[in-house]
């Protein structure tokens, strides 16, 4: 039994469906998380940027003595992770291989599709893992650049005129394409699932890249034995801005509010 807290980072407000889910699942477990919300989003920016930005994420959480972390952004999952993983001498979880073991899991007729950033798209990383493990599979990626913004300014539900034009518009392709999976490779996507479930159509699995490494996690880490399931949530902007939507990616209210942190420090 090991009580200390599990660290998780993300861009920004994505990473707490992971924070959700793994509330759901180890609810002992002390959760450190933090969002750079003031470098969000980093799916436009290039590799080395991403890099540094997830070096710095991590060190900020060592400080917190955790005993694992989630690279809770598949950006950084994606463009950093296979990078930095060795570095800390602890156990570093990304989205990316979990969900591509999913996808292989569920899928029917063996064709999937991806979307996500346009960083990991670029990167090419689901395709190659899910190709390394089926060479057989039919594999269809899509950026969907505007998503994360929109999703950030809460314009999430059905109904909504704008996300569901830009959905219709980064979708078609897939949906013609007749995959049966769709694996949501950014975490922000989750909050999209009714309005992405009902463009793709119930035969549609989607699979939830920040659920699948909360999953990852409950499966190699050595659970608390009495945690109090608390969670600090810390963030490189405003806080306020975080605290008023951060209820929306959880199925609780945070606890607290968000205490802010010079990154670059890190
Ligand atoms: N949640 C991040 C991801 O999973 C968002 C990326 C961004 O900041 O652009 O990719």
């Amino acid at each position: 039994m090991d009580n200390r807290a599990i660290g998780v980072f993300d861009s920004g407000l994505g990473g707490l469906t992971a924070v959700r889910r793994l509330h759901e699942i180890m609810p002992r477990e002390n959760i450190i998380y933090f969002g750079d919300t003031g470098r969000v989003p980093y799916g436009t920016r290039g590799r080395d940027t991403i890099i540094k930005y997830t070096r710095q994420d991590i060190r900020f959480l060592l400080q917190f003595d955790p005993k694992a972390i989630v690279v809770a952004c598949n950006t950084a999952s994606a463009a950093a992770l296979e990078t930095v993983q060795g570095e800390f001498g602890l156990p570093v979880f990304g989205t990316v291989a979990p969900s591509c073991e999913k996808a292989r899991q569920v899928t029917r007729s063996g064709r999937i599709g991806v979307i996500g950033t346009a960083a990991t798209v670029r990167s090419g990383v689901f395709e190659r893992l899910l190709h390394r493990a089926d060479p057989s599979l039919d594999v269809r990626a899509a950026a969907c650049p505007l998503f994360v913004s929109l999703v950030e300014n809460g314009r999430v539900h059905r109904g909504d005129i704008v996300i569901e034009t830009v959905v219709r518009e980064y979708l078609q392709p897939l949906r013609d394409a007749g995959v049966d999976t769709l694996i949501l490779g950014c975490t922000h996507y989750p909050l999209l699932q009714d309005v992405i479930s009902d463009f793709m159509g119930g035969g549609v699995t989607l699979v939830d890249s920040g659920a699948e490494a909360a999953d990852a996690v409950r499966r190699a880490v050595d659970p608390a034995a009495d945690g109090t399931g608390g969670t600090r949530y810390f963030v490189s902007d405003d806080p306020r801005s975080f605290d008023a939507l951060a209820s929306l990616f959880l199925s609780h209210e945070p606890a607290g509010p968000a205490e802010l942190v010079e990154i670059t420090d890190y």
